[in-house]
């Protein structure tokens, strides 16, 4: 499956996305990574990997529609089937989601319908849960609120910090969306409405 990965920051879930692939546990064609950030860590890591790379800046745009616009070009470009949200920080369009050409992912840091937004780890240790975790879902119009596709728990602290429980969940993060995704391409997934059913699990490790 042609596979374009969106990313603004660090990008260690392209990263984990980008290993995955590379040892045959993850059958995709990762190719193409686009960034809203100039010399941003996930363009740095594309280019490491030898994977074409482009930015979006959105400085360079007049507004929002300008940009999304050339995003869409540039995965029609790439002929993408599957686009994969790995940390894109900016919220796109319900006009984008109704009109790009192929499946979208996200992974958000907490268990979703909880938190959803900016800053999941902050409003998870301030509300006080005592589970917190990660979940992919696919890319509806909303923020953050598209069929579940994979959820992965993991222990709030009393002692975290939300650099820690960040951390914690971040670990996580790196198992869960390249097995999202390989279930996905695999055909393992049917989606019935929201409810999403996965026909077998645990098979990257
Ligand atoms: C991750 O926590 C992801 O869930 C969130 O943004 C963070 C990106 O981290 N949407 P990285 O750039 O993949 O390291």
């Amino acid at each position: 499956m042609r596979t374009a990965i969106l990313a603004s920051g660090r990008g260690s879930n392209l990263q984990a996305l980008i290993e995955a692939n590379r040892n045959d546990k993850l059958p995709i064609d990762i190719v193409a990574v686009g960034s809203d950030f100039v010399g941003s860590g996930a363009l740095i890591r594309a280019e490491e990997a030898g994977i074409p790379s482009c930015a979006f800046p959105i400085s360079n745009y007049p507004h929002r529609q300008a940009q999304e616009e050339d995003i869409l070009i540039w995965m029609r470009e790439y002929a993408v089937e599957l686009l994969l949200l790995a940390g894109y920080m900016r919220i796109l369009s319900p006009q984008f989601i109704r009109r790009v050409n192929s499946l979208v992912l996200n992974i958000h840091p907490s268990l979703l319908p909880a938190f959803p937004g900016l800053h999941a780890q902050r409003q998870a240790l301030e509300y006080g849960v005592k589970v917190s975790g990660c979940t992919v879902h696919l890319v509806d119009e909303g923020l953050d609120s598209g069929p579940i596709l994979l959820q992965e728990a993991v222990p709030v602290l009393p002692e975290d910090t939300e650099e820690r429980l960040s951390q914690r969940i971040l670990a996580a993060e790196h198992r869960l969306y390249p097995e999202a995704v390989r279930l996905l391409v695999l055909g393992k997934v049917e989606r019935n409405g929201r409810r999403v059913q996965i026909f077998e699990q645990g098979g990257l490790e």
